[in-house]
């Protein structure tokens, strides 16, 4: 199983720095990826884990204030990143061309992509609209070399940081929703994710839903000596 440690803008220099220390005495069984806040990557350099990137710059070169490029990405040998977060989705305004873009240039560097889809409170009943507009937006314009590199994170949007799961049945069954269309329309079997309120009181059980790849956790991701004895006993 994959399990993505998504930082969001939490911890400060010394905290990550403590942090990346303690996952260098661990050894996993499950295949951990952590994203760091982009300031700290260089500070995770783990045999034991994969680096990810919670972002990354659209454009390829050229002159981007504040921007990082996949290129960059790569130099820090960054192996995966979020695209398509419903926080860059509000907070920027971040649009399909965007993501498109930005999933175009991250697998110019053999980035792999986790492409977050999911759906609002109040878009619950046209869920599946939701996804697979999400999901077309990016898949329709990539060859199938390039689909194959997709990892797709279904994070509902009302369940990110609000302490509201649902129940593992409704996961398992838009799990299974996504990867039955991924198959159907490009002959492609993706990984797929779940992300959204994952502590350490849910995350065994929904550790048990076989029709998943992976947990991507974000609030609970930075209390480590707690994440830890999860990730340990697996
Ligand atoms: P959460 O965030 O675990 O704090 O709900 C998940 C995410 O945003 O990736």
């Amino acid at each position: 199983m994959m399990i993505v440690l998504n930082h969001k803008m939490k911890l400060t220099y010394q905290e990550a720095k403590e942090y990346a220390e303690l996952l260098d005495k661990t050894t996993y069984t499950d295949q951990v990826v952590v994203c760091p806040n982009m300031a700290y990557l260089s500070l995770f350099r783990g045999s034991n884990y994969k680096l990810g990137s919670q972002d990354v710059s659209p454009f390829l070169t050229g002159s981007h204030t504040g921007d990082v490029s996949s290129e960059q990405l790569k130099s820090l040998k960054v192996k995966y990143c979020l695209i398509g977060h419903s926080e860059r989705r509000s907070d920027y305004q971040e649009d399909n061309k965007i993501i498109l873009k930005k999933a175009q240039a991250l697998l110019s560097q053999e980035i792999r992509p986790i492409l977050c889809i999911g759906e609002t409170f109040s878009e619950k009943s046209d869920k599946k609209n939701i996804l697979i507009n999400e999901i077309k937006n990016v898949f329709d314009a990539l060859n199938k070399e390039e689909q194959q590199q997709i990892i797709i994170a279904y994070e509902p949007i009302w369940a990110i940081g609000t302490g509201q799961v649902p129940d593992k049945q409704e996961i398992e069954e838009t799990i299974s929703f996504i990867k039955q269309l991924i198959k159907e329309n490009y002959e492609i079997n993706c990984e797929v994710l779940y992300g959204g309120s994952i502590n350490e009181q849910n995350y065994s059980d929904l550790k048990q839903i076989a029709v998943l790849d992976g947990l991507l956790i974000g609030g609970f991701s930075i209390r480590i000596n707690d994440l830890q004895k999860l990730l340990e006993v697996q």
